[in-house]
């Protein structure tokens, strides 16, 4: 039940799947700090908890990683055609931009010298730019807008498996 299997994911893995997936939906949400600087319901009530979340969906995934790793060899696997070949270089894409972005946050925080401080906490206090760390901060952007398209593109598969190839695909992961 917990472990995965070559039928259908476990439930460990299909708990981080949707948690995880869900505080990235969260996440995108700072998008919405392009419209009007963010004086709007979603820039008041979800995007203020971006750093917190972010930094949490990094240790949820260096837990999902070990947990993936200890299964291997024991998950569903892809056809051996191109579409699973694509499925897979997806969804390692999906594990490395998961981790690439909270890397690039903290840096941008720390680079620019706002320190950090999550869920209340200060871990870091306020300091100088570092204006090397600044410059990898400066990739957050391009790559949350990479993950976004990648997800886009997940969940459009997703849903062709299920009701234009009505494979039950979708199953191994509810
Ligand atoms: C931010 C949103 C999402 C992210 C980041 C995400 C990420 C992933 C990743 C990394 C995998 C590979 C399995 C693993 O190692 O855990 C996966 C599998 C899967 N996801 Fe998502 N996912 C998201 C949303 C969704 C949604 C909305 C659906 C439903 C349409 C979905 C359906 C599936 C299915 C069915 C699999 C298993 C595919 C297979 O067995 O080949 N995902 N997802
Ligand atoms: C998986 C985790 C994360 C996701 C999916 C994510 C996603 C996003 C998205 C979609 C944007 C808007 C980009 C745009 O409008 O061009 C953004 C901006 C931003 N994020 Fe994240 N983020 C994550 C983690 C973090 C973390 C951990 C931090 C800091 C510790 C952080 C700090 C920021 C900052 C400061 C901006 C504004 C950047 C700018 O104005 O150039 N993010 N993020």
């Amino acid at each position: 039940m917990k472990s995965d299997s070559k039928a259908r994911y476990g439930t460990i893995s299909r708990l981080f799947h949707w948690v995880i997936a869900l505080l990235v939906l969260w996440q995108a949400m700072k998008i919405f700090d392009r419209i009007n600087d963010g004086e709007h319901w979603v820039g008041q009530v979800l995007v203020p908890w971006h750093i917190s979340i972010g930094v949490l969906i990094l240790l949820l995934m260096v837990l999902r990683i070990v947990w993936a790793l200890r299964n291997r060899g024991n998950r569903p696997s892809a056809p051996p055609a191109l579409l699973g070949f694509l499925a897979k270089a997806g969804h390692l894409t999906m594990y490395v931009l998961l981790v690439l972005l909270p890397v690039t946050g903290i840096s941008f925080m720390i680079g620019e010298g706002y320190g950090l401080t999550v869920f209340g906490m200060e871990l870091l206090a306020r300091g100088k730019e570092i204006p090397w760390l600044a410059a990898i901060g400066a990739l957050h952007s391009p790559i949350a807008l990479l993950l976004l398209a990648t997800v886009a593109g997940h969940i459009l598969m997703g849903f062709w498996h299920h009701f234009v190839r009505k494979d039950g695909l979708l199953r191994r992961m509810l």
